[in-house]
């Protein structure tokens, strides 16, 4: 927001306007309404689409005369381990199709690293300190991740491309307790950028201090378009020419494709990576949930069959988005107050708001019974230094409570935006 803010406006129309967005606020809080988009849930409408993978269980038997219901098969049923493999464009042996949650398996990855090492690494227990690189704005549940272990986050800047690579080569070539770094590649959450292909080769060229450094890769996003379909470049592929295949471990679910909460995860890596992942789990587990593998598989098929059925959640979410970007468009355009994404695909909208404004406009939109992501949720340990950036979720709330929500945070916004500049008229 490089330009003046209500560029313009002298002081009396600064007055008026705020007088006017003070009754308009008055009138949202006479509305009680209560809407809640601070995560990005599938709405019911949604989760509907999928309600056919409970259709035609006629028996429990795989394709290989597996019987789901009994133990066994560590790795995943191999029909749902086909289907990942597609979706990752990797080898089935380079992949494990576990529960319900790619978050989980994520955690895992990062326990197992601290209690028993990663391949050919001693456990990150018994060193002093451990860090991660945390691309901003990113998911916060990511950075809840390495708050608990105790693992130092850098806050790295996140450009239209993905991480600001200078810094992310400069730093990992220095620092020896530098083991990670968290990347959304596809449909940013919650910027909604791709990563471009020099930054993806970038990343698995990068010269690393540490020997047990890993990149991970959550494509939570990677088929979920809102528009056309949008590629992304293979890490893995890529840390193998690099001579680094075992750089990188790849995760998604399919949270957001059949069941939040209750769908398939998978982690994708390099076939050493794997072996070592299965030897520690399979003391951990007998085997996933087969049989939620076998209804997926029946249900989805292939790739195709995924894709297919993703283009119906698009029909549902592109308005959403929509409704959003175009009521931001119509209130706060030209006001220089705030910027916002227009993302292709994935969940979320990332909106800016002048400085030390966001916890603000965050607040004031609770007092009108809009819950949004907390402020500062973007960034490590909850706290951005800048106080600008807020993540909408559109996915949740219909299309009419949607439109109400963000009249609401339009007007907050200008609340709090023209009680930063009548208070000090310097910052305009
Ligand atoms: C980037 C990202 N990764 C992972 C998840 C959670 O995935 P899962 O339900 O598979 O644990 C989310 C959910 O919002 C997400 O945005």
């Amino acid at each position: 927001m490089n330009m003046k803010m209500y560029q313009g406006f002298n002081r009396e129309q600064l007055e008026e306007r705020m007088r006017m967005m003070e009754n308009r606020f008055e009138q949202h809080k006479a509305q009680s309404l209560k809407l809640d988009m601070s995560r990005g849930k599938p709405s019911k409408e949604q989760l509907d689409l999928s309600d056919g993978l409970f259709k035609n269980i006629t028996n429990f038997e795989s394709e290989d005369g597996i019987d789901c219901r009994n133990y066994g098969v560590i790795d995943g049923l191999p029909e749902m381990k086909r289907i990942f493999a597609q979706m990752l464009e990797v080898d089935q042996d380079e992949l494990i199709v576990g529960d319900s949650s790619s978050l989980n398996m994520m955690y895992d990855v990062i326990a197992r690293a601290y209690n028993h090492g990663l391949m050919n690494a001693e456990p990150w227990s018994r060193l002093d300190k451990i860090k991660f690189l945390c691309p901003c704005p990113g998911y916060d549940r990511h950075f809840a991740i390495c708050e608990l272990f105790g693992i130092e986050m850098i806050t790295i800047p996140m450009n239209e491309d993905g991480p600001d690579m200078d810094m992310v080569e400069a730093l990992v070539a220095e620092d020896r307790s530098i083991k990670g770094i968290w990347c959304v590649p596809k449909y940013s959450n919650p910027t909604g950028i791709i990563y471009s292909d020099e930054v993806v080769k970038r990343l698995a060229h990068m010269r690393t201090k540490a020997n047990d450094f890993r990149v991970f890769w959550d494509n939570a996003y990677c088929v979920h378009h809102l528009y056309e379909e949008n590629s992304l470049l293979n890490i893995l592929a890529e840390c193998k020419k690099a001579g680094n295949a075992d750089r990188v471990f790849m995760f998604a679910s399919t949270a957001k494709i059949s069941y939040a909460g209750a769908g398939v995860a998978a982690m994708a890596a390099s076939r050493d990576n794997i072996r070592h992942t299965l030897g520690q789990i399979a003391i951990q587990t007998i085997n996933p949930n087969k049989v939620n593998h076998l209804l997926h598989a029946r249900f989805f098929k292939d790739l195709d069959g995924i894709k297919e059925h993703m283009k119906k959640h698009a029909a549902i979410l592109r308005p959403k988005f929509e409704t959003v970007t175009s009521i931001l468009k119509k209130n706060l355009e030209n006001l220089n107050i705030a910027r916002w994404t227009t993302p292709r695909g994935g969940y979320f909208i990332s909106l800016d708001v002048p400085e030390g404004c966001a916890r603000k406009v965050v607040a004031k939109a609770r007092e009108a019974g809009v819950t949004l992501t907390k402020a500062g949720a973007t960034f490590p340990y909850g706290i951005e230094p800048e106080d600008k950036n807020i993540r909408l979720a559109p996915s949740f709330p219909t299309p009419a409570e949607l439109a109400s929500a963000i009249e609401i945070v339009c007007t907050c916004i200008e609340l709090v935006a023209l009680e930063k500049i009548l208070l000090n008229e310097v910052n305009r």
